[in-house]
């Protein structure tokens, strides 16, 4: 099982980020952890090997990644997985038949669609509820919940969960809370520092930040924890290969440089989208009209790139998608490269379209992923696409302000 270097916990963020879980390879020096390109491991003898015996279980290239993000994190474990889903998944293998778990309503479709499509065909029992007041996760709890899960800010509704409070009403159950981190990074939010027992990400995402792999991560404090997603996951084998390990590595050195410009390039847009359609339809929470500002500003110490602007009707939305250039129409987020995309049409196209209605994800739903490009470029670029929009309906705040109404 993969532990975190204790030394590595010592250091400042971004030297963690360069070179946490990472020593020189012993046979040349190698400054870059090698891409372990193998299967099976060459035993000395009968029960006696090198610590690697099968690479479903370990493989170097996946240890250091494994260490780098547990040291980001601030966590003592770290385990790998083929993708995002595959974390939530193998983290799902904690529990049993019978078990309840409470999941914000607001998750990505993909987690909301494995669990009420896949797992509850196993006897799980799974509540979706609004986590943006803790008395509502309170109020959902039963004797046998076992775990919390949430997603904070939330895709696509950018909705905050109180993780300290949420990690309250889990740990007085005895249960677990699970937080997903892909939005913020570790280097906005820190869920260990509030109570969580599971951090976990899509590393296709920031954690990447290149959009050129697949992959997602768990990280964990407590030993005996560990112990049960390490069985987990080379029981199930829910595992990445080594060298999109490597790039996902590779990623992680400059992660805490690239927030930087994601969470400045978002702030610049998010308040020039508020002059184009008024702030009530800007979801942003580094906005200080976003209704849980204060909350994030208690949890996050950045807000980051992710922002979603209610268009009013899909006309609307598709103007913009079909006109934008440096913003590329395309699922994920996270990367360096500007996305836009419709949410109700492509990320949660798998949540039935009454409940995406009663949670707000409507068709004139647009969310940026907004990159590290310069942002001069990427308002140039909203302002051509935003160009001879149709009036919404009704007109929106500004446009009513403008006609003197
Ligand atoms: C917040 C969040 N969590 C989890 C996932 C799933 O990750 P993956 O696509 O790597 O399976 C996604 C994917 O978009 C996501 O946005």
């Amino acid at each position: 099982m993969t532990r975190v270097f204790d030394e590595d916990l010592t250091q400042g963020f971004g030297t963690r980020a360069v070179h946490a879980g990472q020593r020189p390879e012993p046979l040349a020096g190698a400054i870059m952890t090698p891409v372990y390109l193998t299967s099976t491991y060459v035993q000395e003898e009968l029960g006696r090997n090198k610590g690697y015996e099968y690479a479903r279980g370990k493989n170097p290239t996946r240890e250091a990644l494994e260490r780098n993000v547990a040291a980001l994190e601030g966590g003592t474990h770290g385990f790998a997985f083929s993708s995002g889903m595959g974390t939530v998944d193998s983290l799902m293998k904690l529990f049993r038949s019978g078990d309840h778990i409470i999941c914000g309503e607001n998750v990505y479709g993909g987690t909301f669609r494995l669990f009420d499509k896949i797992l509850r065909h196993f006897g799980m029992e799974f509540s979706f509820v609004d986590t943006r007041r803790p008395e509502n996760i309170k109020a959902a709890v039963k004797k046998n919940t076992r775990a919390i899960l949430v997603e904070t800010p939330s895709n696509p509704l950018m909705r905050v969960t109180d993780i300290q409070a949420a990690a309250d009403i889990a740990h007085a159950q005895k249960a677990l809370l699970i937080v997903d981190n892909t939005f913020a990074s570790p280097v906005f939010q820190r869920p260990f520092e509030m109570g969580a027992d599971v951090v976990y990400h899509s590393t296709t995402k920031y954690l990447n930040g290149h959009s050129d792999m697949i992959g997602g991560i768990a990280i964990v404090k407590d030993d005996a924890l560990a112990e049960r997603i390490q069985f987990i996951l080379n029981a199930a084998g829910a595992v990445p290969g080594p060298f999109d390990s490597w790039l996902a590595l590779r990623g992680t050195k400059t992660l805490h440089l690239r927030m930087r410009q994601h969470d400045s390039n978002g702030r610049a847009i998010a308040s020039w989208l508020v002059d184009q359609v008024g702030a009530e339809s800007v979801m942003y929470v580094g906005l200080t009209s976003h209704p849980q500002h204060d909350l994030a500003r208690r949890q996050m110490s950045g807000f980051g790139g992710m922002i979603s602007v209610e268009l009013g009707t899909k006309e609307r939305a598709n103007h913009v998608l079909k006109r934008a250039r440096v913003f590329s129409l395309a699922e994920s987020l996270g990367g360096v490269e500007s996305l836009i995309s419709h949410p109700a049409s492509m990320t949660h196209a798998s949540v039935e379209p009454e409940r995406r209605a009663k949670l707000g994800i409507t068709e004139g739903l647009v969310r940026l992923s907004c990159g590290v490009e310069e942002p001069e470029d990427l308002l140039a670029d909203l302002e051509q696409a935003f160009h001879g929009i149709p009036r919404a309906a009704g007109g929106s705040k500004r446009e009513k302000a403008a006609a003197g109404r």
